[in-house]
């Protein structure tokens, strides 16, 4: 085994114990992390309290968009001025951005100390990889292209308690015109159904509440051939979502849903099954049916709304969120009324809005048409006043209501108050009366966070702001239970 070589290695040599990883982008980047730490932790390193106290530092980029880039550059520059310290310390940049060129080269040649560059396909190869740095002292860079099936059964060091990252699909084949993606993640190759559901399995064993179910685009779940697959064809996610809510994990959640190929048969699989969210992320990107072509996203306003509809019809308490772009090349204001508009009309109750960035090598990024950055951000302000007030409306109609939510821990800027998630992904701060915390022995907020991280809780919504609401516990379901 490669992983006890390797911890012979690092005994025998001056090898890392420490490790430390900064995630930049999206959950996939999460849970690749975890995957990494796993395997640093199965060749025997432990996780670091900080970059200064580490050995090894790892960044994990995100190439999505412009400023993700900034933000990963400005990170690497930290991680410099700690390797000029303490030039033992080694270093190691994965993630999407490295299957760019153009940035792979930049990081060569602007920051030559880095030891280790590596892709997204080559995470399994970590140990192999370090083990060779280590062993030849060379730099090693090894960036993969192949669109190989996901390899199973690697170790998965979780970052969070009440919920777990299950990867079932990775890659894109839709070649939106703006998104680099599909560039940087391959095509889309699904796992086993069989493989998803041991590890969802073991997952609820070992006292998860909620599993979420990533893809970057989980409805094409099984619709590509793939050399070896357990599946057969006729199987699509609504039917995978399905056997995952018969494992009875207490909640699912699943991301990204794309529009274009969001079934019935998945809405009718929510609505039979009270421990899948009530709630659906569903991408708009923007409500003009000119733009959506010029995107090549494959469906128009009519179907956006048709879903919506046809969804609240099945599900009446169900959720939406979505992500926008503003500021698309050739947007026209007329275009981009029609975004406020669709925005209004389905008043999402939160959502990402996101201003055009131009990703290197994709057809968008050709195009001559771009918009002066001050338009592009008036109409951003426009549409973020807009989401703002339909977030705090959505808010504000829960307060009086009682919502089972699933503790996450202690309120990040609340002293004194629990976090948790409702099923339609609204988050609530609340008060614990001290009848409930009796028998927690505490009355902390951090210790009580910590202690009941995982469970649900009973809250009375009181009070409404714009990104969250807050209330006061009624109830603390017994572990493991929770629904709805
Ligand atoms: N510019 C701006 N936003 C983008 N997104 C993806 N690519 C770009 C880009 N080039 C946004 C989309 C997507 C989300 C994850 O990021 O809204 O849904
Ligand atoms: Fe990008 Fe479109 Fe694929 Fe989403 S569906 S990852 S926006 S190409």
């Amino acid at each position: 085994m490669i992983e006890a070589t390797i911890n012979t290695a690092f005994s025998s040599t001056a090898g890392p114990r420490t490790y430390w990883i900064r995630t930049f982008g999206c959950q996939q980047n999460d849970h690749d992390s975890e995957i990494l730490a796993g395997l640093l932790e199965a060749c025997g390193l432990l996780p670091a309290a900080s970059l200064e106290t580490s050995d090894l530092a790892i960044l994990n980029s995100c190439s999505i968009r412009e400023n993700a880039d900034g933000r990963f550059y400005g990170h690497l520059g930290i991680v410099k001025a700690e390797r000029e310290r303490r030039p033992e310390l080694l270093v190691a940049v994965c993630g999407c951005l490295p299957r760019i060129r153009e940035h792979q080269e930049r990081i060569r040649r602007s920051y030559p100390f880095v030891d280790l560059i590596f892709g997204p396909e080559d995470i399994p190869r970590l140990p192999e990889l370090l083990l060779k740095r280590i062993r030849t002292g060379r730099q090693v860079h090894h960036v993969s292209e192949t669109n190989d099936p996901l390899v199973e059964g690697l170790p998965a060091a979780r970052q969070r308690r009440f919920r777990a990252l299950v990867t079932i699909m990775t890659g894109c084949d839709n070649f939106c015109s703006y998104c680099i993606v599909p560039y940087t993640r391959g095509r889309e190759r699904s796992r086993d159904s069989d493989a998803i559901l041991a590890e969802v399995r073991q997952l609820a064993a070992a006292g998860y509440s909620e599993v979420m179910l990533l893809g970057q685009n989980v409805n094409s779940w099984n619709q590509k051939r793939r050399p070896g697959a357990l599946d057969p064809p006729g199987r699509d996610f609504a039917w995978l979502l399905e056997e995952v809510a018969r494992t009875g994990i207490p909640r699912i959640r699943f991301m990204t849903s794309n529009p274009r190929d969001l079934s019935n048969e998945l809405l009718a699989v929510m609505a039979r099954h009270p421990n899948i969210e009530r709630h659906l992320h569903l991408p708009l990107q923007s409500g003009s049916d000119r733009v959506l072509a010029l995107m090549n996203r494959h469906y128009d306003r009519a179907r956006y709304l048709e879903i919506v509809r046809e969804a609240r019809r099945r599900i009446p308490d169900i959720a939406f969120s979505t992500d926008i772009i503003v500021g698309y090349p050739g947007e026209t204001e007329a275009d981009f009324a029609q975004t406020l508009s669709l925005v209004e009309e389905v008043a999402f109750d939160s959502a990402f809005l996101f201003q055009y960035s131009p990703r290197y090598g994709t057809p968008a990024s050709l195009l001559a048409e771009r918009l002066p950055p001050d338009v592009m951000r008036q109409r951003f302000d426009r549409l973020l006043a807009l989401q703002n007030r339909l977030s705090e409306e959505s808010n504000r109609r829960l307060v009086g209501r009682e919502l089972t939510v699933l503790i996450e821990g202690a309120a990040d800027h609340r002293p004194g108050l629990l976090l948790g998630r409702s099923s339609q992904n609204q988050l609530v701060n609340f008060a614990l009366p001290p009848e409930l915390a009796r028998g927690l022995g505490t009355d902390d907020s951090e210790r009580l966070g910590e202690e009941l991280e995982g469970r649900f809780a009973i809250v009375r919504v009181e009070e409404a702001r714009m990104l969250s609401t807050s209330g006061t516990a009624l109830e603390l379901l017994p572990a493991g239970k929770g629904t709805s």
